[in-house]
Order: structure tokens, then C-alpha cells, then sequence
């Protein structure tokens, strides 16, 4: 079976079929009759450990769009909450027969892990701080349709860097692309190895934002942080919110992005994010489209049928 456990591995041409078969599914999901039955007859289920709104919904739509049927599994209302573990959650689900895992887990590693336990493919939507693979192919697909390529792009990720695989992701993908990618914000939410992934490091918003085509903004993950580490909104806002007089330093026609969710006023001024350069929703619009992209590729053989 095949699997989408994260962004590294994937090559330019891997990357580049996926976003091209994501563009097709995009007037289809702006069409009035947006269900066909390519994945008629699989069974797909989403096991979010973590909450989502996003990547959960889409990943529902996704697979119901494609005909398959979708479960979601209500993590909080399982026998998890008996004790069962990780790996027995999954071997149960994995007893009726599903043909696609979506999972989303608090310890990296845990899709990975799956993957090698479970008869069918699996889907990694987010794991820890890992990798959170089918959000760096719809911000990939959100920068490519708004400014025509990947490559040569400047990219500046802000914030949060440390607790976010939606970073990890896009550096990996941005750079197999041929993206020149940044990396901004205070020392203390950089990752240790951070200088060994192909970026250049900026400890300032002016510095990093300087001539940059897309400006792309992290959530502060403060139930990721404790006591002292826990910078104050204010004294955060001040230095690495996007506000519209940061943003002057990126060029004129710079996209400004968020995974979501957001927090207005902490990392982003909501003028900002509400303004004219926001592709904000333009990147959920696109997740749907990734997402069918994915599951297509991933559960259907050359010739159509489904796999083995
Ligand atoms: N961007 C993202 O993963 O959002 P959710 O946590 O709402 O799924």
C-alpha cells in the first residue's frame, strides 16, 4: 500500500504531478455537481487524535467528492478515552477493512508508525512536529496558481518555527522545488538544527521580509510551551506580528499566508490578514484539491482500478 507520510522522499517530479492533478480538481470543486464515484466503493476513515477544522473537514469532503465513503472517527468519544492505545485504535479500525487512514497525532512518528501496522493506506495529517504533508502541497498550489511557478520564489516563514510541522513540511517541499526559503523569528521558537535545512535564518521582521514574495505567518503554539518559554501576546505582537507596516518591507505584490487557525492579534494584525494580499482562504479552497489529489493518487493503480 502506499502512503503519504511526509514531504521528504517526495521528488520535484512526485511534487509537480500532485499539484497538477490538485489544479484540475479545482473547477470541479467550484462546479454545482462536485461528486464523481473515482473512489466509489473505499472506505476512508479519519482518526483525528489532535482538533482540526480544516485539514478534518477537507479531508471529509475530499474523499466524498471522489465517492468513497468517509468515517469519522470521534476520538474523544472512543475507548481512547478508556485507555486503548494508539497502535489498538488503529488495528480495530483496521479489522473492517478501510482502504485509507487520515491520521493526526500529537507524537511525531505516529503516521509512520501506522504505516507499518495497518493493511491499507495511510494519510499523515499531522504528526507532532514532524510533518503536516498535504498543508505544504496546498500552500505549494496557493503560491504556484498566484504567481506562476516554485522556483527562484523568496519565501518568508515567521514565528513559531520550533513547534511547527507546517514549517518543516514547507521548507522540505519549498526548497525540493527550488524556492529560496527564510526563516524568521526569535531564537528561542527556532529548532536546533534549523541551519542545516537550506534556509537563511533572520532574528528580525524588517531583515527577513526584505523583498519577499510570499510572507508566510505561523500560529503561536502556546499549549505547546510552558512557564517561562511562553512569550507575552503583546510583547510577541509587537516584534513578530505581521502588521501592515512590517509587511511594507516584503515586495508590493507579496502573498500574505496562514495555515490556520489564526490568532488575530498575536501573530497577524487582522487588517492583514483581511486584506487585499491575504490568500488566507484561498489556501483552504485549495486543500480540498490537494487532498482529492492525494487520495486519488495514492489508491488508484495506473489503469484506474483500485489497488491491490
Ligand atoms: N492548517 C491546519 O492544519 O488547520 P486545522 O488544524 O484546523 O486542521
Amino acid at each position: 500500500h502506499r502512503h503519504l507520510i511526509g514531504i521528504k522522499g517526495l521528488s520535484p517530479l512526485d511534487i509537480g504531478i500532485l499539484l497538477d492533478k490538485a489544479e484540475e480538481a479545482i473547477a470541479f470543486n467550484r462546479s454545482r455537481e462536485k461528486k464523481n464515484s473515482v473512489l466509489r466503493g473505499l472506505t476512508q476513515i479519519n482518526l483525528f487524535f489532535e482538533a482540526s477544522t480544516r485539514t478534518q473537514a477537507s479531508f471529509e469532503l475530499a474523499g466524498k467528492r471522489l465517492g468513497a465513503d468517509v468515517m469519522n472517527m470521534s476520538v474523544g468519544n472512543s475507548s481512547v478515552k478508556k485507555g486503548e492505545t494508539l497502535i489498538d485504535t488503529a488495528m480495530t479500525l483496521n479489522a473492517m477493512h478501510p482502504d485509507v487512514l487520515v491520521i493526526r497525532h500529537s507524537s511525531a512518528g505516529a503516521a509512520a508508525l501506522l504505516s507499518q501496522k495497518v493493511a491499507c493506506s495511510v494519510i499523515n495529517a499531522g504528526d507532532g512536529a514532524h510533518e503536516h504533508p498535504t498543508q505544504a502541497l496546498l500552500d505549494a498550489l496557493t503560491i504556484r496558481q498566484a504567481k506562476g511557478r516554485l522556483d527562484n520564489i523568496v519565501v518568508a516563514i515567521c514565528g513559531d518555527i520550533l513547534h511547527s510541522r507546517v514549517a518543516r513540511s514547507n521548507i522540505i517541499l519549498l526548497n525540493t522545488m527550488g524556492a529560496r526559503v527564510r526563516v524568521v523569528g526569535p531564537a528561542t521558537l527556532l529548532p536546533a538544527g534549523i541551519r542545516d535545512m537550506s534556509v537563511e535564518v533572520y532574528d528580525s521582521m524588517e531583515e527577513g521580509l526584505k523583498g519577499a514574495d510570499v510572507v508566510m505567518m505561523l500560529r503561536l503554539q502556546r499549549e505547546r510551551m510552558s512557564g517561562s518559554f511562553v512569550p507575552s501576546v503583546r510583547e510577541y505582537f509587537h516584534f513578530w506580528g505581521l502588521d501592515a507596516e512590517k509587511l511594507k518591507a516584503a515586495k508590493e505584490d507579496a502573498l500574505v499566508m496562514h495555515p490556520g487557525p489564526m490568532n488575530r492579534g498575536v501573530e497577524i494584525a487582522t487588517d492583514v490578514a483581511d486584506g487585499p494580499q491575504s490568500v488566507i482562504e484561498r489556501q483552504v479552497e485549495m486543500g480540498v484539491a490537494v487532498r482529492m489529489a492525494v487520495m486519488e493518487t495514492l489508491m488508484l493503480s495506473e489503469n484506474g482500478g483500485p489497488r491491490a
